[in-house]
């Protein structure tokens, strides 16, 4: 087993590894996810020299294009987008090994020739025959492909290792969920499989771990003796102009809690695993996903709301109903809070609250754990007014960092007591920018590395927390209108407001 990540094995300095021969399949190529995250993730790994040097990146897609039509689009995405600075040499290097098949994907001649590409890349390149497939098209074209990459003898793994890499949604809910890893696993051992959350590849989120498991601080506190609630708030200020054909019928719980809001809080949540071996970190974070549920009664502790027209800053902005693409009845929701508690004694009583939206007041995600009052105040009511309760705050974006919050005295004669902040930044305590989330994970699936994706128990056990909540939803009425550039319906404040809470304002 291969590691990159110093998380993952202490012991393991030798960094960062460098993928060994491959190619690597794009489907779905000319779709957003690949012109913004995938191809700049590729010529990122390429220029900080993490990639061999006969890699080969094959696009999949259905347009007329030829091998330069498809690399000038892929440099065109690479200078838009990339973190790192754009280099010809670099650039060059890379153009050598990239190749375009045109196709539908039930076509059979065109994974003829995807597979014939494949071979001679390997003869021409030296990629080994190890290959990796990226699923970046909808859920419903995963079994035509994963059918066609079996009949072709692609799947097969006599010559090479072979990766499928899929994208969310898994699913709509726990039923379609194991159909799909039925149709996955059928083609690919579950070890082949790599499901991504580009959550688990940010900095700030692997930061946890070390949050928790590095320090003796923290970890005391971190139980329902100390924490009253957790909250854990991923907003975002954009709308969803453009994404109807993948959103519209989603909505925000299966865009997101689904996956990256579980997968947070199961990081926080979790027991010290025994190692950073995969495996053990896997079956933590199934330990906990397997002891939560969504707590009742279900209508009072989850809200659910669709932006109305409202401001973005200085931009007057619509509603849902008026974005392009999505039906003037649409009940999609864009926003999203539930409550999960976890059965277990470290958090029994503690409520995790976990909401998200689009068109919220900022774009902002972090994860805060809220801890009880001082059982005892021995100062006037007045001294203490300003006095909240001590929050420890992790800054999953954009300002990536940990702040914790406590009481301190106000300077002067009177004992007056306020909540004050400490900070850590990333930006000021290290001066290395951190890698984007798809090239550390686009660089693990090479190596083999699979600690940052998760398996299907996982996603299967996050279904079943959230699929009594989509339920009741769709029994029937509407989302709540909130307006754009606000924090969400004020059905999400009463959500809190039932035990005397309240949502931080981050
Ligand atoms: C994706 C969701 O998984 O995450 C999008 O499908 C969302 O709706 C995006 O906008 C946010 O990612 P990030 O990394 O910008 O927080």
């Amino acid at each position: 087993m291969t590691r990159t990540n110093p998380l993952r094995d202490p012991k393991d300095r030798r960094l960062p590894r460098i993928a060994g021969p491959s190619a690597l399949v794009i489907f779905g190529v000319t779709g957003d996810l690949s012109r913004r995250k995938l191809m700049p993730a590729v010529y990122d790994l390429a220029n900080r020299g993490l990639l061999p040097p006969g890699f080969s990146l094959v696009g999949f897609g259905r347009r007329p294009w030829s091998d330069e039509d498809f690399a000038a689009t892929f440099r065109k995405a690479a200078k838009k987008h990339s973190r790192t600075e754009f280099r010809d040499e670099v650039w060059d290097r890379l153009a050598e090994g990239i190749r375009f098949v045109q196709g539908e994907f039930d076509d059979d001649d065109a994974f003829d020739r995807l597979s014939q590409t494949l071979v001679s890349l390997d003869e021409t390149r030296g990629t080994g025959g190890n290959t990796a497939f990226y699923l970046s098209v909808p859920p419903d074209a995963f079994p035509t492909v994963c059918e066609q990459l079996k009949r072709s003898g692609l799947a097969d793994q006599r010559d090479g290792w072979r990766r499928v890499v899929i994208e969310k949604p898994f699913g709509h809910d726990l039923e379609s969920a194991k159909k799909l890893n039925a149709v996955v696993n059928d083609v690919f051992p579950e070890q082949s499989v790599f499901r991504i959350d580009h959550y688990l590849g940010k900095e700030t989120v692997q930061n946890i771990l070390a949050l928790r498991f590095a320090n003796q601080l923290f970890e005391p506190t971190w139980n329902s003796h100390y924490v009253d609630s957790v909250q854990i708030t991923m907003a975002e200020d954009i709308g969803l102009g453009g994404r109807a054909g993948y959103y519209d019928g989603i909505g925000a719980a299966r865009d997101v809690i689904q996956n990256h809001l579980l997968q947070l809080m199961a990081l926080i949540a979790m027991e010290e695993p025994t190692s950073f071996h995969p495996a053990e970190l896997q079956a933590e974070k199934i330990k906990v996903l397997s002891a939560a549920s969504p707590v009742e009664p279900l209508d009072e502790t989850s809200a659910r709301g669709q932006y109305g027209p409202g401001w973005q800053g200085s931009e007057k902005v619509v509603g849902l109903l008026q974005e392009e693409g999505f039906s003037h009845t649409s009940t999609t929701e864009t926003y999203a809070a539930i409550t999960v508690e976890i059965a277990s004694r470290r958090w029994a009583g503690v409520p995790f609250y976990l909401r998200t939206g689009k068109r919220l007041g900022r774009r902002v995600t972090e994860i805060a754990l809220m801890f009880k009052r001082a059982p005892h105040l021995p100062f006037d009511d007045t001294m203490t007014e300003e006095l909240g309760q001590n929050a420890l705050v992790i800054r999953v974006q954009p300002d990536e960092g940990v702040t914790l919050r406590f009481g301190s005295k106000v300077p002067g004669s009177s004992m007056e007591v306020r909540d004050v902040n400490m900070d850590f930044s990333y930006g000021e305590a290290f001066t290395v920018s951190s890698p984007e989330a798809y090239e550390r994970l686009i660089l693990d699936v090479l190596l083999g590395e699979p600690s940052l994706f998760p398996v299907n128990a996982e996603v299967e056990l996050s279904w079943k927390i959230l699929d009594p909540v989509l339920e009741m939803w769709a029994a029937g009425g509407k989302p709540e209108e909130y307006e754009s550039g606000t924090w969400g319906p004020d059905s999400a404040d009463a959500v809190l407001a039932r035990t005397g809470r309240t949502w931080r304002r981050p």
